[in-house]
């Protein structure tokens, strides 16, 4: 019997399958010397340098330099049009090595799955095999990364979309690993809401790759604001970014301190429909390529968005207890 259970468990070690119910894993990230960081947000990419990717790419490269910048995020979608056929698909140097080839972006890159990331080899995204490829790489479904100020919370937000599970839209999707669907997702917003409640980082900032609200394309995404939301507000997350819209966007919630950020600037743009909303709580609406740049200490947290040719478009800051735009 013993014997038997040491076979499973090295099965398991070897294939790194994620033991379910467990709770999410979590890694630690070190701040700058002074206590702060500085990092770069970029979504919805992976063009080989196409539709302005490389145009970006030299943006982030120079904000990066600036900033001295820490680390990435991806909010997903990171190879296009279906994401990664395999661990040796050159789209992965094509679309990422090769076009953030800047001294500053040669940094840690944690990154979510977007929808697009799903209709390829999804195992391929989250194999050993890529950070071997590119050291920067980290991809996993959902997991913590905590520093001594701000704890960030990645979740995979695709397989909350009822329409990939049920509409006939001509996409196929790889659910290995989210099957049963319905337990994947209750044991993810379970262990969300457990560590969000275990966390003492000063600031929480949640990541994902749908938007929970939008004015843009394909706008709020209904089950992330019945299942999402209250999850964030009851346990107080300051931030809420994420990319599925390739916009620059802000918007303030009229009832919380939750902020919500799109950045899916990475490449494509332009879709030229922005929904009607509320012009208090839209505080930016950019329907064209760029990236966000956020600096934290203990006190403050700063977020700016940048065009293609690295103009600001749009700052916003909090403070402990105010919060400032610019
Ligand atoms: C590249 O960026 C410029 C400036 O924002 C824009 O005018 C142009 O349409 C973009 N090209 C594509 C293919 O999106």
């Amino acid at each position: 019997m013993l014997k038997l259970m040491l076979i499973v468990l090295s099965i398991l070690m070897v294939f790194n399958v994620e033991v379910i119910n467990a709770n999410l894993p979590k890694f630690k990230q070190a701040t700058k010397e002074d206590g702060s960081l500085s990092l770069l947000v970029i979504g919805d990419w992976g063009r080989h340098g196409a539709f302005n990717q490389s145009l970006v790419a030299t943006q982030m490269g120079i904000v990066g330099e600036k900033l001295e910048v820490d680390f990435m995020i991806s909010t997903g979608d990171n190879f296009y049009d279906n994401g990664l056929t395999g661990v040796h698909d050159p789209a992965f140097k094509h679309s990422f090595t090769d076009v953030y080839t800047a001294p500053s972006l040669q940094k840690r890159w944690y990154t979510v799955l977007g929808n697009h990331d799903y209709r390829g080899d999804v195992l391929a995204h989250l194999s050993p095999v890529l950070r071997k490829r590119d050291s920067r790489w980290f991809s996993l479904r959902s997991y913590v990364v905590k520093t001594d100020i701000v704890d960030f919370f990645f979740v995979d937000t695709t397989p909350f979309q009822d329409k990939y599970f049920i509409e006939d839209e001509g996409h196929t999707y790889d659910w290995r690993g989210v099957l049963p669907r319905k337990r994947y997702l209750s044991n993810l917003l379970q262990d969300l809401d457990e560590s969000l409640k275990k966390s003492t980082a000063k600031w929480k900032f949640v990541i994902g790759h749908h938007p929970i609200l939008s004015a843009g394309h394909h706008g709020n995404t209904e089950e992330l604001v019945d299942q999402l939301l209250p999850i964030l507000e009851e346990n107080k997350v300051d931030l809420y970014i994420n990319g599925h819209d390739h916009c620059l966007e802000h918007i303030s919630s009229p009832v919380s301190k939750l902020q919500f950020l799109t950045s899916g600037g990475g490449s494509k743009a332009w879709r030229g429909d922005e929904k009607q909303w509320n012009e208090e709580e839209l505080k930016l609406y950019y329907d064209g390529q760029g990236f966000m740049s956020m600096e934290v200490t203990r006190s403050r947290v700063d977020v700016a968005f940048y065009d293609a040719f690295g103009n600001v478009l749009h700052k916003w800051g909090r403070g402990n207890s105010n919060f400032y735009t610019y």
